[in-house]
């Protein structure tokens, strides 16, 4: 077996997978033999766009409309993506919103938000994905060195949101374990993405927390995910691992 294909005959399914970090996991992960279905909100186009591109070069790929802020919705995507490709091995929760506002200004509705889809969807499917998981099932999910790390104002809901993820995947990891699922956090430091692109003012003051003087790339996030969704990883659970460029150093 090639390297390019260590996850050939292996279903994935991707929260969050039209855009920025999400769509670099989709591709990383079509590109090593997966089937890849991934889930969008809004981006119809992007989405279909980029299944398409996956379909044309040979792979497997499906674009589903879902709402992680929906229980249902997200519990549907995992039943769609088993009854399209006949399995789910790896589960990538990687949707996520960033609300940056000033203390006396943050709205609840803000709040809530924040947790309903960095936080609470990473649960429902978790809870969904693994009744159809075996042994060497992944669960991967994107938080942020901003659990660890938050040096700017305004960022207090989703600092404590991806700090939730931490805890999360310990007491997930215990409870898929001894199914041989592994269950782990990344956390990527800025990356270049509509969320935080880097020639915006706002990475101007970011750059200064960097021990490399740059901005990640998309692809170095979906290499990391790739590594932790193959089989030389199943040793790796419940761990958050950051890949931040020193921004937490
Ligand atoms: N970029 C960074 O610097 C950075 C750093 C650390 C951690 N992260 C984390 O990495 C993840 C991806 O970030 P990104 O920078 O790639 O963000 P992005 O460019 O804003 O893309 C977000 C992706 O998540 C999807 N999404 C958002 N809300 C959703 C919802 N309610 N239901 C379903 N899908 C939803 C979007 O779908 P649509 O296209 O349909 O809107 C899109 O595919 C997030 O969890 C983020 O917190 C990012």
């Amino acid at each position: 077996m090639s390297n390019q294909q260590k996850l050939s005959g292996k279903v994935a399914l991707v929260q969050g997978g039209s855009r920025g970090i999400g769509a670099a996991i989709v591709k990383r992960l079509a590109a090593e033999g997966a089937a890849v279905a991934f889930t969008y909100v809004s981006s119809q186009g992007p989405a279909q766009a980029l299944a398409d591109s996956i379909k044309q070069e040979g792979g497997k790929a499906l674009a589903i409309k879902a709402d992680s802020a929906d229980a249902e919705a997200i519990r549907a995507a995992v039943e769609h993506t088993v009854e399209s490709f006949g399995r789910l091995d790896i589960l990538v929760n990687n949707a996520g919103v960033l609300a940056i506002a000033p203390l006396a200004e943050f709205t609840l509705e803000d709040f809530d938000r924040t947790y309903a889809i960095n936080v609470r969807s990473v649960f429902i499917a978790t809870q969904a994905a693994a009744k159809h998981m075996g042994d060497g099932g992944r669960i991967i999910n994107i938080g942020s060195t901003n659990a660890e790390r938050m040096p700017f104002e305004g960022g207090g809901a989703y600092a404590m949101s991806k700090s939730a993820l931490v805890g999360l995947v310990k007491g997930l990891a215990r409870d898929l374990g001894p199914r041989g699922i592994t269950v782990n956090n990344v956390q990527p430091g800025p990356v270049d993405t509509d969320m935080n692109p880097a020639d915006s003012d706002f990475a101007d003051s970011l750059m200064g927390f960097m021990a490399v003087k740059r901005y990640g790339h998309a692809d170095e996030i979906a290499g990391f995910v790739s590594y932790l969704a193959g089989p030389e990883a199943g040793y790796i659970t419940g761990a958050s691992l950051t890949i931040d460029g020193g921004f937490g150093a």
